[in-house]
């Protein structure tokens, strides 16, 4: 088994830092050689059809529900059609609003998950066409499903996801491109613009994971909590609430995400002296209202980490304990940035605690039964 870890102590790292790799296999073949269209050939969905949709669903468990929500974020923001996203475990047992018009979308690393497989079945028998989003040529997701989409994330043996989910990422940014191209939606320009920025993607994660070592600093510090917070906005709070996900999965500390504006609503009252509190910034639009929320939390002695864009470093200090800060890329795209950082101190942490990272207590790989 060592020698699968390619040196690495554990699955999870190495799977983290396969990323660069699996967002490049994910994009390959799919972009133009001219940078400036998305081709999906596997799609047997066409444009006609496209053009019928009027609302979509993303239906999925876990990190990959996750993925899902940044999903709605670009499938929204790029194609104008409203998304709404569920937990599989639900979603048959509240009799969903589907019609031959509605897109579902089913994501799951493993195309074995009980909950989504059961989700994906009710969809189809309520007329609606699936799109399967996984990793797994031939599971039974990608079976059953009338267009499947694969992410080229390789195996992902860690039971908490990391490559995956980021694999998903790239794969929604595709199919969104796609289907805002085919339908009109998006003009050449644009598509190219989110084209090129997406190709710089893998670099840009190479630069992260180059300063993994600040992260385990962090992580080490955060291990002695029993409590934290992740807080942000817009697609910030999608990332938010899979590194909150991750830090439970493998070390089992307890930690809620939150979008930064609710927390006055409440959870605000849980803030104390040194609580950590992860506040993702990636948003520009959004930064001055996240410094506000910061001030909130900094007010009740909460100790904040703060994720940022490039740029931002001397400005975000005055405001926050610690930074990271990620190169800049669209909007859109930083799930696939942020994201990295959350998952290493979630690693960190873990190994801090002498916990078992790959096989964390309690989980499986694949979930199988409903
Ligand atoms: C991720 O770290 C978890 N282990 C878990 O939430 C997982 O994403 C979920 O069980 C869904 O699995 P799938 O993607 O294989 O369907």
């Amino acid at each position: 088994m060592t020698a699968e870890k390619a040196g690495f102590d554990h699955f999870m790292l190495k799977e983290i830092n396969e990323q660069p790799k699996a967002y490049r296999d994910t994009m390959r073949g799919r972009i133009s050689e001219d940078g400036r269209s998305v081709a999906l050939p596997e799609l047997k969905i066409t444009a006609e059809q496209l053009k019928g949709i009027n609302r979509v669903h993303i239906v999925a468990c876990g990190t990959a529900l996750h993925a899902g929500l940044v999903g709605k974020n670009v499938i929204e923001s790029l194609v104008r059609i409203p998304v709404e996203t569920d937990v599989a475990s639900e979603y048959r047992y509240r009799s969903p609003i589907i019609t031959p018009d509605t897109l579902v979308i089913v994501v799951s690393q493993s195309g074995e998950t009980a909950d989504t497989l059961a989700a994906l079945r009710e969809a189809q028998r309520c007329g609606a066409r699936v799109l399967a989003i996984t990793n797994v040529v031939g599971s039974s997701v990608a079976r059953e499903a009338d267009d499947v989409i694969i992410t080229l994330a390789g195996p992902e043996i860690a039971v908490a996801s990391t490559k995956a989910y980021s694999s998903q990422l790239i794969a929604f940014f595709l199919f969104g491109l796609y289907w805002a191209q085919v339908v009109g939606k998006q003009d050449e320009a644009a598509v190219s613009h989110v084209l090129s920025a997406m190709q710089a993607l893998p670099e840009q994660v190479e630069k992260i994971l180059a300063q993994a070592e600040v992260l385990k600093e962090v992580a080490e510090s955060i291990s002695h909590h029993s409590s934290l917070f992740f807080i942000g906005r817009g697609v910030d709070y999608a990332v938010a609430m899979e590194g909150s996900l991750k830090l439970k999965e493998i070390s089992y500390i307890h930690s809620e995400a939150y979008a930064a504006g609710e927390l006055k609503h409440g959870t605000l009252a849980l803030i104390e002296e040194g609580t950590p509190v992860i506040a993702l910034l990636t948003q520009e639009e959004l930064y001055e209202k996240m410094l506000s929320n910061i001030k909130e939390t900094k007010a009740r002695g909460a100790d904040v980490l703060g994720i940022v864009n490039e740029g931002h470093e001397s400005e975000i200090a005055k405001s926050v304990d610690r930074y990271f800060s990620i190169p800049r890329t669209l909007p859109l795209l930083t799930p696939a940035l942020s994201v990295i950082p959350l998952q290493l101190i979630s690693y960190y942490a873990s190994l801090a605690l002498g916990h078992d990272v790959d096989k964390p207590r309690n989980l499986a790989k694949s979930v199988t039964v409903e």
